[in-house]
């Protein structure tokens, strides 16, 4: 496919625990759908807080914060055409659903690993400072993390490889791409 300035842009906001594995899967499907010729980009929390949210912390108010500017350029990004691949903890229910509502062409990608699982992988060490309480509020451990009630696609990085959770996202775009391009029918015709 050749992504032109008309397709429709969404944003797939992923969202699950510190090492569930968001990062690994966006990156596949972002070099999967860039090779295909879409339009992509992709708003990391870890690369997002190192210059557009620098300022904050990890309070309901300060991830609220750090959600909002993310939505921002999100909701900018898709109206111009582009899939944009959001990989952040975003714990809170009421955010994802505030994101939602302003972003409209919205998906959920709840990347489901336990914390069992994802304190085992522990790739950054948090866990381990977070239990040792070297770090406060960290999700899953010391702060909440309220799971998605429906979102659009589920990986469970428990069980299935990177490619596998990366394939499922990738079949809920294009299918959501197919029927976003499908031609609405005329009034006069109803
Ligand atoms: S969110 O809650 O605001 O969505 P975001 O995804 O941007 O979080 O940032 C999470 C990343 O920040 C984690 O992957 C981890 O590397 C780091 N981090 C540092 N402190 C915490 C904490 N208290 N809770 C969760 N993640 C933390």
């Amino acid at each position: 496919m050749n992504h032109s300035k008309n397709c429709p842009g969404m944003t797939l906001w992923f969202t699950g625990l510190s090492g569930a594995g968001k990062t690994t899967i966006s990156q596949v499907v972002e070099q999967v759908l860039i090779s295909e010729g879409y339009l992509v980009e992709r708003l990391d929390g870890d690369i997002v807080r190192q210059f557009l949210t620098k300022d904050l912390g990890f309070s309901k108010a300060d991830r609220d914060e750090n959600l909002r500017r993310i939505g921002f350029v999100a909701h900018l990004l898709t109206k111009n055409g582009v899939i944009v691949l959001v990989s952040t903890i975003s714990p809170y229910q009421d955010i994802r659903a505030e994101m939602r509502q302003k972003i409209g062409q919205f998906a959920e990608v709840y990347v489901n690993a336990s914390v069992e699982t994802c304190e085992k992988r522990d790739t950054k060490g948090l866990y381990r400072k977070a239990r040792n309480g070297e770090i406060l509020n960290f999700t899953g451990i010391n702060d909440p993390y309220e799971p998605p009630v429906n979102p659009e696609v589920t990986c469970d990085t428990n069980c299935e490889s990177v490619d596998e959770s990366a394939a499922k996202v990738i079949e809920y775009v294009k299918q959501r791409m197919t029927q976003n391009l499908k031609p609405s029918i005329p009034l006069r015709m109803i």
